[in-house]
This record gives C-alpha cells, structure tokens and sequence, in this order.
C-alpha cells in the first residue's frame, strides 16, 4: 500500500514508525518530512500547505492512503479535495476543521448544544472589543479567531494589557487575517487536560489518556509552547472522569456535528479544564496532539493502517483499538530560546544505533527517538527547527524516565534545552 503522510514534526515521525509497523506491507511517502522520517519513508519536498501540489503527487503516484498530520491542510479543505478527486484521506473536512480554524465558530457551536466553556463574546472590531475590556472584570482571555500556532491566546491582568494586545491584532496585525476576529473569554481557574478520540462520524473510541506540558520552564513556568513532553497515562485522570469527559463532552459534541450536517472523520482532541465537578472546553483541536501522539503511538498495539481504513470506510466500531499497559514518556529536546527566537542549523551528534526506535534497553524499558525539526544532509543531521528530537520510553516503572534523561543527556547539539521534570509525577 502506498501512504502519504503530511506534516513535519515529531507527531509525524510517530505516525511515520507505527505505519511502518503495520502488518499491511506499505511503502511510505512524508511532505514534508523531516530528518527521522527519512528512516522509514522517502521525503517528498512539498509544503504542507500545498494542498494542489499534495494533490498532484498523490494522484501521480497512486497514493492508496493519505494522513494528515497538522491542521493547516485540513483548513485548507484538503480533504475534501482529495476525497473529490477519489482519493482515501485520513481527516475532518474543511467544514469540521472550523472547530479549530475559527475559535468563533467553535465556541458557538459548545453554546448552541449546551457544552460548558468559558463565557466569551466574539468581535470583530476594535472599538467594540476595547468597550467590552474597559466594562468587564479581568483577568480575561483575548483570543485571535483563526490559526496561530498555538501563540494566540493571552491571558490579560487588567484594562490597559487588554487594550495593548487588541492593538496589537487589530491594528498591527501580528496574526494577519487570523487575527480579523477576536474571541474574549471569562478566566478560568482548574486543572487543564487534553483528551483524544478517533471517531468515524458514528461511533468513537477513546485513544489513552496523556498530559501535555505546555510550558517551555519546570513546574510550568514561562511561556507558553506547542508542547515540551508528554506522559501516558495521565495520572489525574480517573476511570470515573473519562466517563464524564465521554458523557457531557465528546458525545454532546459528536451529536451537535451531526445535527450541523458535518460528519466528522478523524481525531478530535478537546483541551479541557477540570473546576470541581466541572467540565469545560478550552478548545479543540481536529488532529493529532504534539507530542501527546508520540506518547500514545508507542503504546499502539493494533494496527494503525487499519484503524486509519476503518475511520474512512465508516466501519470504527468493528475495529479493536488496542494499546498495552506500559507507561510512556515524551522528552523535547528544542533549541534554546524557543518558543521566541532561536538558531538553526547546528549538527546533532548522537548514538545513530539509537535512531532505529523501538530498542529495548538492559532494564526492559523501550526507547524511541523521534525527529521534529531536524534535516538530514550527507551524512548529517542538522537543527531545523524550535523542537528539534523527541526522546521517548515506555515500560512499566520510573525506569522510562532515567532512560529518556541518560538518552537526552548524551545527545549533543548547540542551544539544546530540555526541561528537567517531564515525568516526575509518574510512579
Ligand atoms: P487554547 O489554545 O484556546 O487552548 O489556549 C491555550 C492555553 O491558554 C490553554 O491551554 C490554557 O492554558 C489557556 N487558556 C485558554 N483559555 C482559557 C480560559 N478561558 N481560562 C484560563 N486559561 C485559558
Ligand atoms: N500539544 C498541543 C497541541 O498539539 O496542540
């Protein structure tokens, strides 16, 4: 079988080594790719928001089964085009993408079915939005609508931050058109969690639980990142709570799509925070989590190429998802100063024995190493980007994690940064 799969991070490394681990023989294509998926798949340089050149190759080549990674192609309608042209595409449409594309539409859709959020007003006008600020308690929560890469959300202390972040979007137009509509929230205070699911637009299943830490120092401090590790399970999260996540959250929603006409194939992630007995969504996201996926995929025991075919072929409910009973860890490595500005193009030098993933260690613990931003030249690799390798392990005890820490420790690249405490609270 022939998979494309679109995308460039960590996420797609993951998706990269569990498709090759399928028991369908398949030949893999990534666009674009990165240093790490070079093991397994042949790079094909096209942007992942070329959804035309995506298109043509695919059709060229004869593409059997395409999975899209990152958002920006499923904004684009990459889907639906390929779905046009005949082609089998793992991933929502365009129209059910807007549940990420548009916070608007998002959080008008929780409204209309009832699915606790924060309370919001939406603008799209300067003037507007500084009267709602001036009249309204902070701290408040000022949003850019469309896609930011995960930099557009502000928390604001009080009237005169507010009024200096609405300039910066509306007048100075820092996210662009993402930025043409602003979502204000109410602040709220909890415990924050991402959950997963896959769904085929009539039934779903939940993927293991995980926790994302989003912050680029220890003990969460400073700003905010696409991710700098992950844990599987999360361990805040009971049997109890995944039953409630699963009653008044994922099945409201999945509901409140159908009624909207949008049959929703692929991951839905919701980002919720947890205050007593309540449940609230942050937001959604309508792909795979970075670097949540490479956490959970290691622990992946059924077929991933069938589970993608049984989504599109609307025939979920007959396949077995099935994961073991390890625990998982996800350690980045980025290149200092990330989030904000940071080099690029400095060698990586590591073990290359420790860049076929899956090796089992002396003490029974599995590691992986996946590539982010990292590109191959001769017979180098090079730092390509803010998150550059992903060290993961899985195995049963706090083992993963001294084995994530000793791999990390003796990999070499100018700038690394890596935070200290991923894991910890595992036991
Ligand atoms: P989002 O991309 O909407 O999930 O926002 C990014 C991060 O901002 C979240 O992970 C939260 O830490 C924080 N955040 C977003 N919305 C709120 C809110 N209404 N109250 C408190 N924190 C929030
Ligand atoms: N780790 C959060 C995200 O993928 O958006």
């Amino acid at each position: 079988m022939k998979i494309l799969i679109i995308g460039s991070g960590g996420r797609e490394n993951a998706i990269t080594y569990a498709v090759k681990k399928s028991k369908i023989e398949n030949e893999i294509y990534c666009a674009p790719g990165n240093g790490g998926t070079e093991t397994y798949a042949v790079n094909v340089p096209i942007k992942q928001d070329d959804v035309k050149g995506l298109l043509d190759f695919a059709l060229k080549n004869k593409i059997d089964l395409t999975v899209v990674g990152p958002e920006i192609p499923l904004s684009l309608g990459i889907v639906d085009e390929f779905t046009a042209a005949g082609l089998k595409i793992f991933g929502p449409d365009k129209k059910a993408a807007l549940l990420e594309s548009s916070k608007k539409f998002s959080k008008d859709f929780l409204k209309k079915y009832n699915i606790k959020t924060a309370g919001y007003k939406s603008f799209d006008d300067l003037i507007e939005a500084e009267n709602y600020v001036k009249n309204n308690s902070h701290p408040l929560v000022i949003k850019a609508s469309g896609l930011a890469a995960g930099k557009g959300v502000f928390i604001s202390k009080d009237v005169e931050e507010s009024k200096t972040i609405l300039k910066s979007i509306f007048i100075d137009k820092i996210f662009g058109k993402s930025g043409e509509t602003v979502v204000i929230e109410d602040y709220l205070e909890g415990f924050e969690l991402s959950y997963m699911i896959v769904t085929d637009g009539i039934s779903y299943k939940p993927l293991i639980t995980s926790m994302d830490y989003k912050k680029i120092g220890e003990g969460d401090a400073g700003e905010n990142t696409g991710g700098m590790g992950a844990v599987t399970p999360n361990p805040y999260v009971s049997e109890n709570l995944v039953n409630k996540i699963n009653k008044n959250i994922i099945e409201p929603t999945l509901e409140g799509l159908q009624k909207e006409g949008i049959k929703y194939k692929g991951i839905l992630y919701a980002g919720l925070m947890i205050k007593g007995d309540d449940i609230y969504v942050l937001e959604f996201n309508v792909r795979f989590g970075d670097p949540e996926t490479q956490a959970v995929l290691i622990r992946l025991e059924s077929d991933i190429i069938k589970l993608f075919l049984s989504v599109i072929n609307e025939n979920l409910k007959n396949y077995k998802l099935i994961f073991d009973d390890n625990k998982s860890i996800c350690l980045v490595l980025a290149s200092g100063g990330y989030p904000k500005d940071y080099k690029t193009g400095y060698e990586i030098i590591f073990d290359k024995s420790l860049h076929d993933t899956g090796l089992i260690d002396k003490n029974g613990v599995e590691y992986y190493i996946f590539h982010a931003g990292t590109k191959k030249t001769a017979e180098k690799y090079l730092t390509d980007g803010g998150r550059v390798l992903n060290v993961c392990a899985k195995g049963k005890g706090k083992d993963i994690i001294h084995a994530v820490y000793d791999i990390a420790e003796n990999i070499v690249f100018k700038d690394k940064y890596y935070r200290k405490d991923i894991g910890k609270i595992l036991n």
